[in-house]
């Protein structure tokens, strides 16, 4: 399903967006809209050349080893059905990983952080660093890791920009998290972030 195009121009200052971002626990059920779906996974792994590959965010040696995973609640976000998506950068488009609301699971396999669960979008920034110890070794897994902190810091500037707020946990079962999503045991989960309106 390809995204709308993401906005270049927002209503509010970068500054303030710094000012205002913190790590918010608590979301009203409102559902989001697709258009703010689609500038979260832009700014969270979006290209941003004019006929390049380049993105959002940098990437060592430009091999971009990092994926996002969207798992989308029941009527949480306008014209999608709940269920596990993987962001495509290459044409700003999800495709469809898996149907159902496993948003529950997400929480449970997070140490139970149940507040999690009533987030209507949660992002999973995983990374596969095979991508990337190909040409950097063992330091690729540092490289990835610290790509994976743009990332999250992106997904919570823009969420404060769009009148959202963000969530970050670190604290999950690795595994669980892979059974859940139902992904590549290669794709490592770094980070997952619960977006939506603050309650
Ligand atoms: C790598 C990382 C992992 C984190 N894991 C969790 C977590 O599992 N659960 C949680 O509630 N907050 C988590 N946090 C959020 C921190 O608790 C939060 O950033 C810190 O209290 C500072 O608050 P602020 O983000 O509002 O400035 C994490 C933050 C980072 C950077």
């Amino acid at each position: 399903m390809h995204l709308p195009d993401p906005m270049l121009d927002g209503d509010v200052s970068f500054e303030r967006t710094i000012h205002q971002r913190k790590t918010i626990r608590s979301f009203e059920g409102k559902a989001l809209t697709l258009r703010q779906f689609s500038q979260l996974l832009w700014a969270a792994q979006g290209i941003t050349e004019t006929g390049g590959y380049k993105r959002a965010v940098p990437s060592a040696g430009a091999l971009y080893p990092m994926d996002i995973y969207a798992v989308v609640g029941g009527d949480c976000i306008e014209k999608m059905d709940p269920g596990i998506y993987h962001y495509e950068t290459a044409n700003h488009s999800i495709s469809l990983v898996d149907k159902g609301d496993v948003r529950r699971d997400i929480a449970v396999a997070s140490l139970s952080q149940m507040w999690m669960a009533h987030a209507p979008l949660t992002l999973v920034i995983t990374a596969e660093y095979s991508r990337i110890m190909v040409k950097y070794g063992q330091r690729g897994i540092r490289y990835a890791m610290i790509e994976a902190g743009h990332i999250g810091q992106n997904i919570f500037l823009q969420s404060q920009a769009l009148g959202l707020a963000a969530g970050i946990v670190g604290a999950f079962e690795d595994q669980k998290v892979i059974q859940v999503l139902g992904i590549k045991e290669t794709h490592e989960p770094l980070l997952i972030m619960p977006v939506g309106y603050k309650r």
